[in-house]
């Protein structure tokens, strides 16, 4: 397993391109099975759970072409509508091939996604809501089984804004008999990519990006070229980075829309930001202001941006506190800061912050995703050498972070696994 390794102290400056969303890109794979054809997907990022979701569509019968960042998926003929555990255990996001393969082929095999590393995750709201447009559930052997010949439309109630169940329902629900109410939709920007794609396939989803969304069944889809939304977690992960050590550094190929709340925190942590149609140009202070955030569904707080804030509040002047309150296990890149000298205080749900922290670089290990930035993040403000661990974490959700960051000035490598 490779590592990275970060000298601390230099600040980010120049420009950055941002890839395209993975958490787009996931769900707009998945829907490609509702519609026959060749499906061209672009601004597609080159990440691992990409990979992992298009390899998922080969064994369920797709042709797939990699002409990164263009991906083209083939759906004429699938024929196995299975995903099988070796692929789901790496990728819970598998589960959105659900309701594409119930409402084209009426079946599925799903293996259940099994434990995360942040929290339980269940799929109960996916399958609950599934079971209410009158397909049958069989849970047996660690796989869920979902079988109806033609789902029907019906009224979802939500108890929480889930992304994915919104996803596999709008999905489900396009090719359903009659229609579909989602009420507490989640309402990301994701979302709205998804359901743009489905209504250029000549599906019916209204409301995307409000917390009802109307989906009227239709027959049937046609394959189309759409272009993925850029991922705004990679841009707020590269801003924090602008916004330490005095960097100033402008994201290109960016949608501000979609940052607002992140934005709103940062220039209230004093950072300034410029927003232009598809660039935001950030400046970090001389003093960094201490602030309380609590993670919320968007529009609100996204907590795919917990971790990363955490070393920004490690190098405000005061006490911060942050809140996660979407996932229950979302704090284990806190023990890898204390080792590092941070003082962080977790009273169940909430950390509370004391900066300035005086970091000193060491050996800290990768956790999950989101973790593994936050530990990249605090190496460029801690004194001497940082290496993270296990970064196969940070493969599966940012494209070449490394170099992208070293053409901003920071002093990064990775390191194979072979020599050391
Ligand atoms: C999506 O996960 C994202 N992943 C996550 O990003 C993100 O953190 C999360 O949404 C929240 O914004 C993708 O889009 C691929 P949820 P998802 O269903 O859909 C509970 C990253 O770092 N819940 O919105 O799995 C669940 O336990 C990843 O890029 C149920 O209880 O999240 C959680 O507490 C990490 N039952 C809450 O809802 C269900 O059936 C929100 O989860 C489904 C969810």
């Amino acid at each position: 397993m490779d590592k990275i390794v970060i000298e601390g102290g230099s600040s980010l400056r120049g420009k950055v391109l941002i890839s395209g969303a993975k958490n787009a890109a996931l769900p707009l794979i998945c829907a490609t099975i509702l519609a026959p054809g060749k499906n061209i997907l672009t601004n597609v990022p080159r990440l691992g759970d990409v990979r992992t979701v298009l390899k998922l569509l080969a064994i369920i019968g797709a042709e797939v072409d990699l002409e990164w960042p263009r991906v083209v998926v083939d759906t004429s003929e699938l024929d196995n509508p299975v995903a099988p555990y070796e692929l789901v255990k790496t990728m819970r996001a598998a589960i959105l091939v659900l309701g594409p393969l119930v409402a084209r082929y009426g079946h599925a095999k799903v293996s259940l996604p099994g434990g995360c590393a942040i929290g339980a995750r269940p799929i109960n709201l996916h399958l609950k809501a599934l079971e209410a447009m009158g397909a049958t559930i069989e849970i047996k052997r660690g796989y869920v089984e979902v079988t109806c010949d033609r789902l029907r439309g019906a009224r979802i109630d939500f108890p929480v804004a889930t992304v994915g169940g919104t996803e596999n329902v709008m999905m489900a629900a396009s090719l359903a008999l009659g229609v579909t109410h989602i009420h507490n939709a989640a309402r990301e920007p994701e979302i709205e990519d998804l359901a743009n794609m489905l209504n250029a396939m000549g599906a019916k989803v209204e409301g995307a990006g409000t917390s009802t969304i109307v989906i009227t069944g239709v027959d049937s889809l046609h394959a189309v070229e759409h272009r993925v939304i850029p991922d705004r977690i990679e841009a707020g992960t590269f801003m924090i980075g602008a916004a330490l050590n005095q960097g100033e550094v402008e994201l290109q190929g960016v949608n501000p829309s979609h940052l607002t709340s992140v934005i709103d925190h940062l220039r209230r942590a004093g950072v300034t930001i410029e927003t232009r149609t598809d660039s935001i140009l950030v400046r970090g202070p001389s003093k960094i202001t201490p602030f309380e955030i609590v993670t919320e569904p968007h529009p609100g707080f996204p907590t795919d941006m917990q971790a990363q804030f955490m070393v920004l509040a490690l190098a405000a002047h005061g006490k911060s506190i942050i809140t996660e309150s979407i996932f229950e296990n979302r704090f284990m890149h806190v023990p890898e800061l204390v080792r590092m000298g941070a003082q962080i205080d977790v009273q169940s749900r909430a950390a509370h912050l004391l900066g300035p922290a005086f970091l000193e670089g060491t050996t800290v290990m990768a956790t999950d995703l989101r973790a593994s930035a936050s530990l990249i993040l605090a190496g460029l403000i801690a004194e001497g050498t940082t290496q993270v661990l296990r970064v196969y974490h940070l493969d599966r959700g940012y494209e070449n972070i490394v170099d992208k960051l070293q053409g901003l000035g920071a002093r990064i490598s990775r390191v194979p696994s072979e020599l050391f």
